[in-house]
């Protein structure tokens, strides 16, 4: 990996056995791009790469005609109202009421290793030689505004991650109403744009349509990187797929409104853009102030869509998320709320507790309900205490029993939130987000606290802190249960109400950053009302997320398989529940709800004592299943290889690093009468080597499953692994074995 400067041509070459990024010093001091892509060999300079033929009805910032205009050329970090009439990177309000700001280069540093970004959630390197950081600085003669564009590129997979930095080194204070974390044209749009889709309770579906002329993208304006849509967009040439092809990643390291946006220009050249959004966007810069955009970090792949998403796990696992549960294995774990919501009390805890322990689980969590007046959600949040009416011994007491039985103790909290009935909101009605003379709305009959205000985020950390001082707590859910709505705060002047959407994101950084911090032992699960924050700025500080709030089987297959376009199985939790479902009413086999809820952190929903004795021993089977096997699904490399959004199967597999072990499942949704042969092609092997494959698929295997023959990669991978046998008619007396929702999971090893 090295980043290379070309004097005489003024172009920089960022490049390493993977890709080259190319740009260069235009002679008016702009930016331009010149590739990007798969790695090409280094040249003294690229200048044919520039395009520069003129068209017709452009205008010249530079001089009199005879130059470049912005229109014509492909940039690093545009602006709109100079000659190019695309969308802008940025966008800057003067004093005067002026919007232009030309940034000009003036010099360049190349560092190597990778700076942190002051308060914000970033990748991050261990050690120097990881990675290596240039800092093109540009300046505006005109406001003394500078801005300095960050480009990292690490020594493997094809990652550049890029962010900017606006600082006013001038005399006057300016408003920043846009600033992008990245801006990338490519030279034509022969593309497909895939976004990740959902809502609550079916977040991140990846959705897939043909770049066109215009714009085209998708955003969140909820405070929360939402369940509506994740901030990552996808390019990928038409005829790429999982396995093969062209494929570029753009996701945005930001928990808040963002903007990932495309645009086709009339000479087919395609503008990328992703960073906070725009709208009631407005950061008032004072003399001496930096404004620091989040990151974004852009991946590219040449081995299609699996490539890409395996280079995110890999970066996302080892250097986003940190601490001490970064590379463990995680707990497996029983969490109360579907099995009582609010209705327990200690007695019933502790018998769900004993029974999860005898089935071989680790941390029991006790969700919402166990503070204040919280008997349901119209109070209590806010009142961070035990209720001493449902808890006798308190927190303490109940994790001390809790740690007794052998197993680990785990607590809900929803810090950013108060219910208008809770002492916390009586004592500080003005602590909410509000905007003035404005009612503000409810959402779940709670109110949003204003994480722009220090103090408010002082209080919280006080009494969170407090908590996990006092009683022996080993994890923490997280959870954030609405949208921002009335988005203005009482503490902040008129001017500098645009600031309050990102100034709340870094007020929750600011309490996660302590919080794990102080307790570096605890395992962080952030939540928003299910998978409404699943979002790489998260798991900066929570390894792992609450990934939807559905957990029925069939859903969660293309819940889990969307939300694997970027985020590792380290960081998806998955629990098996109670049937019927609670969301969807649906009743799937037990087998296939772990075997699905396998490839993730996993964990039990329900209360296991309502289940049959011989299903209470199909769960200890389970659960030894997943201790044998955790280290590989959670850590090994994942391809995903039959889509259950666009097929009435799935399939993935998880492949160890020395490709020498794999678990791979097979889930038919629906059976159907006399049905075709199928058989999956399996990826990750290596081809000679002769693998043995067991199966888990009855009920009664012995641990390490039973021995189903042996094969040899290459034809696992060409041939295929025929899984029509499964559901195609009924096999022998086994009516399970061919009827809807059914699972295989086979480990083959080498
Ligand atoms: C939403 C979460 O996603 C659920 O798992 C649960 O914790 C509830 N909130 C509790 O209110």
């Amino acid at each position: 990996m090295k980043i290379l400067y070309h004097e005489s041509s003024q172009t920089f070459h960022l490049q390493n056995d993977s890709i080259s990024y190319i740009m260069t010093i235009l002679p008016g001091g702009h930016l331009a791009q010149l590739y990007f892509g798969r790695r090409i060999t280094d040249r003294e300079e690229f200048g044919y790469l520039l395009e520069t033929s003129l068209r017709s009805q452009a205008a010249f910032p530079n001089d009199d005609g005879r130059g470049y205009s912005l229109e014509h050329l492909k940039l690093e970090y545009p602006e709109y109202g100079c000659s190019d009439f695309r969308q802008g990177a940025y966008e800057i309000r003067h004093e005067n009421g002026s919007r232009l700001t030309d940034f000009i280069y003036e010099g360049h540093d190349i560092t190597p290793g990778k700076p942190s970004l002051p308060g914000l959630p970033a990748t991050y390197t261990e050690d120097d030689s990881e990675a290596e950081t240039l800092t093109i600085h540009l300046a505006d003669k005109v406001s003394g505004l500078k801005l300095d564009l960050l480009y990292t590129i690490f020594s493997e997979g094809g990652i550049i991650a890029r962010s900017a930095a606006i600082s006013n080194t001038g005399e006057k204070a300016v408003h920043v109403e846009r600033a992008m974390s990245m801006s990338l044209d490519l030279p034509d749009a022969a593309y497909d744009m895939i976004t990740l889709n959902g809502s609550w309770a079916r977040e991140r579906i990846p959705e897939t349509r043909r770049l066109s002329h215009g714009l085209q993208g998708v955003e969140s304006l909820r405070g929360q990187s939402s369940h509506q849509h994740n901030p990552f967009v996808a390019l990928k040439r038409p005829n790429a797929d999982e396995r093969n092809g062209e494929a570029i990643g753009f996701s945005l390291v930001y928990s808040g409104n963002f903007l990932a946006q495309v645009q086709v220009d009339n000479y087919d050249v395609t503008r990328v853009m992703i960073g906070i959004n725009p709208t009631w966007f407005d950061w008032q810069l004072a003399p001496g102030e930096s404004f620091q955009t989040p990151e974004a970090v852009i991946v590219y792949s040449s081995t299609g869509l699996n490539g890409m998403s395996q280079t995110y796990h890999r970066l996302y696992q080892k250097r986003l998320a940190r601490g001490y549960w970064r590379d463990r294995v995680r707990p497996i774990l029983i969490n109360n709320w579907e099995a009582t919501y609010f209705n327990f009390n200690e007695s019933k805890l502790l018998s769900i507790a004993e029974k999860a322990k005898e089935c071989g689980v680790e941390l029991f969590v006790l969700d919402d309900g166990w503070f204040g007046e919280r008997r349901n959600d119209y109070a209590g949040l806010g009142d961070w205490y035990p209720a001493a009416s449902l808890l006798p011994h308190g927190l303490a007491g109940l994790a001390e029993r809790i740690e007794a039985m052998g197993l680990k103790f785990g607590l809900w909290i929803e810090p950013e939130m108060v219910n208008p009935n809770s002492d916390l909101f009586r004592a500080h009605p003005d602590w909410i987000l509000h905007l003035p003379d404005r009612k503000p709305s409810l959402s779940r009959h709670q109110l949003v606290l204003d994480f722009s205000r220090k103090e408010v985020v002082d209080h919280i950390h006080g009494m969170i802190a407090g908590i996990l001082r006092g009683a022996k707590i080993s994890y923490i859910k997280w959870d954030f249960n609405r949208s921002l709505t009335e988005c203005g705060s009482a503490a902040l002047p008129a001017e500098r109400q645009g600031e309050v959407f990102h100034r709340y994101v870094l007020g929750v950084y600011d309490l996660y950053d302590r919080l794990t911090k102080e307790f570096p032992d605890v395992l962080f699960e952030s939540c928003a009302g299910g998978g409404g924050r699943f979002d790489p700025g998260m798991l900066y500080y929570a390894p792992q997320a609450w990934c939807s709030d559905d957990t029925d089987a069939v859903e969660r297959m293309s819940i889990q398989y969307g939300s694997s376009f970027v985020y590792p199985l380290s960081s998806t939790g998955s629990h098996v529940s109670a049937v019927p479902n609670h969301q969807v009413n649906r009743v799937t086999p037990l087998k296939t709800r772990a075997d699905v809820a396998f490839f993730g952190t996993y964990g039990y929903e329900l209360d296991l004592n309502k289940l049959t004795e011989e299903e209470q021993k199909m769960v200890t089977r389970y659960t030894v299943f997943m201790k044998r096997y955790r280290e590989l699904i959670q850590f090994g490399t994942f391809y995903r290889l039959v889509s259950p959004i666009e097929t009435d199967s799935c399939a993935w597999m998880v492949v160890s690093e020395d490709k020498k072990e794999a678990i791979f499942a097979y889930y038919r949704i629906l059976n159907r009468p006399n049905m075709g042969f199928e058989r999956v092609k399996l990826e990750g092997l290596l081809p000679g080597e002769s693998y043995g494959v067991w199966s888990y698929q009855s009920e009664d295997v012995p641990p390490e499953g039973i021995l189903r023959g042996s094969f040899y990669g290459d034809e696992l991978m060409n041939a295929g692994f025929i899984v029509s046998d499964l559901a195609s008619s009924k096999v022998g007396d086994n009516v399970l074995e061919a009827s809807d929702f059914i699972s295989r999971i086979y480990h083959l090893k080498a």
